[in-house]
This record gives C-alpha cells, structure tokens and sequence, in this order.
C-alpha cells in the first residue's frame, strides 16, 4: 500500500481488533480538549469495541460529558426495532453512561427517509455551526466504519446514486442493496471524510473476499470512502488476504 492509500494495521483476532480500536478512541479523545464528536457505525463489526467502552475497564476513561455520540447510516426502522443501528449502540454502552442529549441518533418516526435524513443534516449543521464544512475543521474526531460483502460501507452502495453526493450532508436511501432490506439514511462520502480519523474494523473468515477486493483497489465504496486526515483499516488476520503480509 502506497502513502495516500489507507494505514493497514493487522490485529491476531478479533478480540485484540476491538481493544486496539478502543485504543484509538482513547486517543482521538485525549487529542481534543474540547467538545469531542465521534460518529458510531452499524452491523456486527463494532458490538465488541462497544461492549468494552461500557465495561468497566474503560467507561472511566472516558471524559462522557465531553463527547457527543452521532451514526454515520441508519435503518429507516422505529428506534424500538432490533436491527436500528444505534438503538444497538445505546444498549450496549451508550444509554449507560452518555448523557442523553449527547446522543444523537438519525430520526427513523419521520414520514419517509428523505425527511429524516435532512433533519439528521440540520441537526449535525446546528452542531457544527455551519452549512458548509471547512477542510480545516473537521466535524467529527473519530468515524468508525465497516465494510458489507458487495463493498458498501454505511449505507452508501455499490453504484448507487448516493455514492456521488456531493452537496447534502445526509441521504435518503430507498432500497438496500445487501440484507437488511429496509431503506436506509446516510451521511454522505463528504460528511464521512470530514474527520481527524476514519477508522474501519473489517474482521473474521467471511470478510476476506471482501477485503481481497477492497485492498485490490476496486472502485468501491469503502475504497472511496477516507478521511481528509488520516484513514486506517484494522483488520484481523482471519480477514487479511493471504497475498498481503503483515506489515512491520
Ligand atoms: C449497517 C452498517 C454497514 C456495516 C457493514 C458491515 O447499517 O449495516 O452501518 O455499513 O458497517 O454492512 O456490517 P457487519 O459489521 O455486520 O459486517
């Protein structure tokens, strides 16, 4: 991998994986001594970090009155629903520790997921204090991501129109290309990149075909998906392409 193209960090496992990301939100955190903004992601890649970010060991780490807690996509399904990303992120560590307005989930009680996605875009521009992003001030410190079987990450698809984004912040997504089938809402590619660090956790035997793909450098989704400062795929070796060594 050449400098412009992501950091690979090869983890043994997927417990070390969650532990070496929990790590870099530590020190996203200790690098901001303000107001810390950290966009969560959805599916099953995350549930172990967000289980050690609730676990005693590390929820006294955590400045909680300082950070705010955003999703980078959401399922257009009621916040009550299993399959609601941060519904899952609230249960797991969120609800037990964050303050309530710190929390800011994507409004799935909307009519439809255009409407719900322009208020989530208002609601991180009333955040940010501004409807433009400035390179020079990212919105977020930290936005983690995953990557789906046809290359997707948040809920931005393969050939989808959604990918080309460039003005909204936000997106309605009718149709999900990968189960779930329900519609979705997601920050655009430039509102994901505006961000100290974007950081994938891309895990487990099912994930290498993807990977494979991924660090061959098909046009997809979560290749064009990067932070405008730095961007890092952790990636365990079940994962890891047989044709890539670990990196030294
Ligand atoms: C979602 C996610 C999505 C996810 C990938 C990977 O709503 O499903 O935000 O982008 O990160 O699909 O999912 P897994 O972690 O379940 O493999």
């Amino acid at each position: 991998m050449t400098a412009d193209q992501p950091k690979l960090i090869v983890e043994a496992d997927a417990e070390a994986l969650a532990r070496a990301a929990a790590e870099r939100v530590m020190a996203r955190i200790a690098a901001n001594p303000g107001q810390i903004a950290i966009c969560l992601t959805g599916g099953s890649s995350p549930k172990k970090l967000y289980e050690l970010l609730g676990s005693e060991a590390w929820r006294g780490r955590i400045p909680w009155d300082r950070v705010h807690w955003f999703i980078g996509d959401e399922r257009f399904v009621p916040a009550s629903d299993p399959l609601n990303n941060m519904a899952v992120a609230r249960a797991t560590f969120l609800d037990r520790n964050a303050p309530a307005e710190h929390i800011h989930p994507i409004p799935t009680a909307s009519e439809n997921p255009d409407c719900s996605a322009e208020a989530y875009a208002r609601e991180l521009q009333v955040f940010y204090g501004a409807d433009r992003l400035d390179p020079a001030r990212p919105l977020f410190d930290l936005v983690l991501m995953g990557a789906g079987p046809d290359g997707h990450t948040a809920s931005l698809f393969p050939g989808y129109p959604e990918l080309e984004e460039t003005r909204r912040w936000v997106v309605g997504v009718p149709k999900a290309n990968v189960s779930p089938f329900v519609p979705r809402v997601s920050l655009t590619l430039p509102t994901l990149a505006s961000c100290r660090e974007m950081l994938f956790q891309i895990a487990g035997q099912d994930k290498r075909p993807i990977l494979t793909r991924l660090c061959n450098g098909e046009n997809l989704p979560a290749v064009r998906a990067h932070s405008n400062g730095e961007t890092v795929w952790l990636v365990d070796k079940a994962a890891l392409p047989e044709d890539i060594r670990e990196p030294r």
